[in-house]
């Protein structure tokens, strides 16, 4: 038997089978992707929902932070993405700028990652005014996952990339803020760098289900970013970050294997060349026998 979850009506997964997990108590495997071969790759091992997140910002296009990525790059990052999927979920990140100045604004873009970049629904980070435009979104027919606890895209606000809720007041305003994005239609919330007890016991308040990424066991399921979780990525990360692979060094190693067999002459071997018969090969050197043709004579 698939330990894997198939969709109720074929081989996609839908909002019913995610609520359905939540009901059975089977915790959500969710990933980010943002190219075809991963996302085929994160699909074909059976993760349940993935996401293009804006963390493609600083994973892939070199930028700093989540900030400067733009509607257009996540599109055209998802849509490879989509190519890859076939059974999971697939949610794809809503950048800054493109729900912050009005419910109008973010029910346009949301419609465009659904259009152009064939997103099942949208994430979009915050709570406060976030609410409304979760429910605008909502109300527009697409399926909005909130995001709160560390929220990149307001990192600056929230004062560095810290762990959020660790305060009785504060913990209390990620539970209301949690309800909030509950009661404006969306389908799952991501936790993000919350104390464990905290995530745990919004989970339990919330019949939606939630997805932790450095929020503790407590939550509905859990999600990493690619390079951090098959370590492309080395070096300092976030205390959450756990390592399963380790592919930056395995890609140096093939790399270096490469040029020092380049360098040695010992590839391409003879397996790797394509054969021309003794009798064409003949007519050509006939061709090019020196005196045949003069070296214009070619152009
Ligand atoms: O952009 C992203 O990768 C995310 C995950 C960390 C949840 O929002």
């Amino acid at each position: 038997m698939s330990t894997h979850p198939q969709g109720a009506s074929g081989a996609r997964l839908g909002l019913a089978d995610l609520a359905g997990l939540k009901r059975d108590g089977t915790p959500i495997v969710m990933v980010t992707a943002y190219d075809t071969p991963s996302a085929r790759l994160a699909d074909g091992a059976g993760v349940d929902m993935i996401l293009v997140g804006d963390s493609a910002a600083n994973n892939v296009l070199g930028y700093d932070d989540t900030t400067p990525i733009s509607m257009d790059e996540m599109i055209v990052l998802a849509r490879a993405a989509r190519r890859g999927t076939a059974r999971a979920f697939f949610v794809v990140d809503m950048p800054l700028g493109a729900f912050q100045v009005s419910d109008e604004d973010a029910v346009r873009n949301a419609v465009r990652l659904v259009k152009e970049a064939g997103a099942d629904a949208v994430k979009l980070e915050g709570a406060g005014l976030m609410v409304s435009r979760a429910r605008a979104i909502v109300s527009a027919g697409i399926p909005v996952m909130g995001h709160i606890g560390l929220t990149p895209q307001s990192a600056t606000m929230l004062g560095g990339f810290k762990a959020q809720g660790r305060t009785g007041a504060k913990a209390r305003q990620l539970y209301a803020d949690a309800l909030g994005l509950q009661a404006a239609g969306c389908f799952s919330l991501v936790l993000e760098a919350v104390p464990a007890p905290v995530a745990a016991r919004i989970t339990e308040a919330l019949h939606i289900p939630t997805v932790g990424i450095g929020a503790g066991p407590g939550c509905g399921g859990q999600v990493l970013v690619w390079h951090d979780l098959l370590g492309i990525n080395e070096g300092r990360a976030p205390k959450f970050v756990k390592r399963f692979a380790a592919v930056a060094a395995e890609t140096r190693r093939g790399l270096e294997a490469f040029a020092a067999e380049v360098r040695a002459g010992s590839y391409p071997a003879e397996e790797h060349t394509y054969p021309i018969s003794d009798a064409e090969l003949e007519i050509f050197d006939s061709e090019v026998a020196p005196g045949v043709l003069a070296g214009d004579d070619w152009l």
